[in-house]
């Protein structure tokens, strides 16, 4: 059991209900850091601090006292990580674990999708200055690759399976890595329990290396069911990417997102000698096993 405190800052989010789930098992003193006009609410246990994400102030008297503070920010909140970052600076929290956990953004900076990735780029950058300045803060970055049981129960890649439908892009046959919501919040409290090793790294981790044509076919025996099966080429959505682009619609992410992880040929699934999950001394559970927790609601009718 641990005595360290921890805030985490969004909480109540995808991922963030995951984390606390883990941080209290282990034993952790949690205290959700949420926006003053959010209407969240936290499991018993966790004690709540109401901030605004614009006053630093705000945000310091919140987090003095913590021995960590792990971020799990909505995207849409990753302008903000700056004066968040500041103010645990001002607080002296010596430990930081940055809203990240998708793209390897010291990797992919430069990549056609490292425009998006561009305020956790940022973010990381000053941490690494600010990690340099004060001997007693350190941070670390994950990059978690695919939300595999995320992206499933809603519908983002590969199947719609409240739809019964498929969409591969290419041959599907092309290796991509991915993580369960459960595998990254036990990747956290491992990060946080072994803070020596993994102090001032950005880590990457995956559970596993599958294919689309793997999990579907996976899914349908998992389901019992045939889903319609679409097929688009990665020239064809990269067309109409360029067009969505042009326009500056932001939407554009998601389908750059999926030319990185599924295109023939991309080769960015995560290679075992850059896994980090064994360091973590993390579990990873089977291909299966992820899809039948991420389709349970399909026995339910
Ligand atoms: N690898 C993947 O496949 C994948 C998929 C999705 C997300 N991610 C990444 O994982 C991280 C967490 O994502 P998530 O999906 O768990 O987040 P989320 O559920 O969308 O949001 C997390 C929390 O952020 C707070 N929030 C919401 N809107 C905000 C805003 N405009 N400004 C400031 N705070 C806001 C809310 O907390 P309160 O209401 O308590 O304030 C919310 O519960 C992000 O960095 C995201 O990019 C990765």
């Amino acid at each position: 059991m641990s005595s360290m405190k921890v805030a985490v800052v969004g909480a109540s989010g995808n991922l963030g209900v995951y984390v606390v789930q883990a941080l209290l098992r282990g034993g952790f003193g949690v205290t959700a850091i949420t926006r003053n006009e959010s209407t969240a609410t936290f499991p018993q246990g966790v004690a709540v601090m109401r901030v605004d994400f614009s006053s630093l102030e705000s945000i310091r008297n919140a987090v003095v006292g913590q021995d960590a503070v792990v971020s799990l920010t909505a995207s849409a909140g990753t302008a903000t990580q700056r004066t968040l970052i500041d103010a645990i600076i001002e607080a002296r929290v010596p430990r930081f674990i940055p809203s990240e956990f998708g793209l390897n953004n010291r990797k992919y900076r430069d990549s056609r999708v490292g425009h998006f990735l561009r305020e956790k780029v940022s973010n990381s950058d000053y941490l690494i200055e600010l990690s340099e300045r004060h001997e007693w803060f350190s941070w670390t970055g994950l990059s978690t690759e695919v939300w595999l049981d995320y992206a499933l129960e809603n519908g983002i890649f590969i199947l719609n399976a409240r739809k019964h439908e498929a969409m591969l892009l290419d041959s599907g046959n092309e290796t991509f890595s991915a993580s369960s919501l459960d595998f990254v919040s036990k990747a956290i409290l491992e990060v946080l329990r072994r803070s020596d090793k993994t102090a001032n790294k950005y880590l990457s981790i995956a559970e596993v290396t599958t294919t689309q044509s793997e999990v579907i076919n996976l899914a349908e025996d998992i389901c019992g069911i045939r889903f319609d099966r679409s097929q688009r080429s990665s020239k064809e959505l990269s067309t109409i990417l360029d067009e969505r682009l042009a326009k500056g619609d932001k939407s554009a992410y998601i389908g750059l997102l999926e030319l990185h992880f599924f295109a023939d040929g991309a080769g960015h699934a995560l290679k075992d000698e850059d896994n980090a999950s064994d360091l973590l001394g993390l579990q990873p559970r089977s291909l299966r096993d992820i899809l039948e927790r991420a389709l349970a609601f399909f026995g339910r009718g």
